[in-house]
C-alpha cells in the first residue's frame, strides 16, 4: 500500500507521516526533503535563487519518481504539490491511499502565524497580513486537497491523535 498525506502548509503531513510510519512498520518519505537531498538546496533557497515555477517543475518530476516507486510507503506532500499539473491523477494512481488532513482557515491562520518562518510563501509576510493571505489561498486550493480519496479533520487534535486514529482506520 502507498499511503499519501496532503493538505495546507501546517497541517502535520511529515510529523503525522512520521508517527504512523512507525505504527504501521512502513518507510517514510517526505517530497520536500527529498527535493532538498537531490536538489542539494534547501527549499527557500530553491525559491529565492531558482523561482517557484522552477521549484514546481522539479516538485512533480520528483514526485512522479517516487510514486513510480514499486515498494510500499508513506509520502508527505508540501502543501502546494496537489495544486500544481497534473499531481492529484499521479497522487491517486493504482491503489495508493491519498489522504487530506483538513483544518479549517480558522486553525491554518493559528498555525501558521506560529510556523511561518521556514515557509518562503509566506515568510516574509507581517503577522496582520496571515489572516487574508491563508482565507484566500486555502479558498484556492480547497478544491485540490478535496480531490483526495479520503480525509481527516484536524482541528484541535494533536499529531499523535490524529495519527492513532489514521492508523484504526487503515488497518
Ligand atoms: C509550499 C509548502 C511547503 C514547500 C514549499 C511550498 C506550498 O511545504 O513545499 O515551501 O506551496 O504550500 P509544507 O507544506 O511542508 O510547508
Amino acid at each position: 500500500m502507498k499511503i499519501v498525506l496532503l493538505g495546507y502548509m501546517a497541517s502535520g503531513k511529515s510529523s503525522i507521516g512520521k508517527l504512523l510510519s512507525k505504527k504501521l512498520s512502513m518507510k517514510f518519505l517526505d517530497l520536500d526533503d527529498y527535493i532538498i537531498a537531490q536538489e542539494k538546496m534547501a527549499i527557500s533557497k530553491i525559491f529565492e535563487e531558482k523561482g517557484e515555477v522552477y521549484f514546481r517543475v522539479i516538485e512533480h518530476k520528483y514526485l512522479k519518481e517516487i510514486i513510480d516507486k514499486e515498494e510500499d510507503f508513506i509520502l508527505a506532500l508540501g502543501g502546494g504539490t496537489p495544486c500544481y499539473g497534473n499531481n492529484m491523477q499521479e497522487v491517486n494512481t493504482g491503489n495508493t491511499v491519498s489522504i487530506y488532513l483538513e483544518g479549517t482557515t480558522a486553525t491554518m491562520i493559528e498555525r501558521l502565524i506560529r510556523k511561518k518562518s521556514k515557509r518562503p510563501l509566506i515568510a516574509s509576510l507581517g503577522d496582520d497580513k496571515i489572516p487574508e493571505f491563508v482565507a484566500k489561498h486555502l479558498f484556492e486550493r480547497r478544491p485540490f486537497y478535496e480531490q483526495a480519496k479520503t480525509k481527516i479533520k484536524i482541528d484541535g487534535k494533536k499529531k499523535k491523535e490524529v495519527a492513532e486514529e489514521l492508523e484504526k482506520r487503515l488497518n
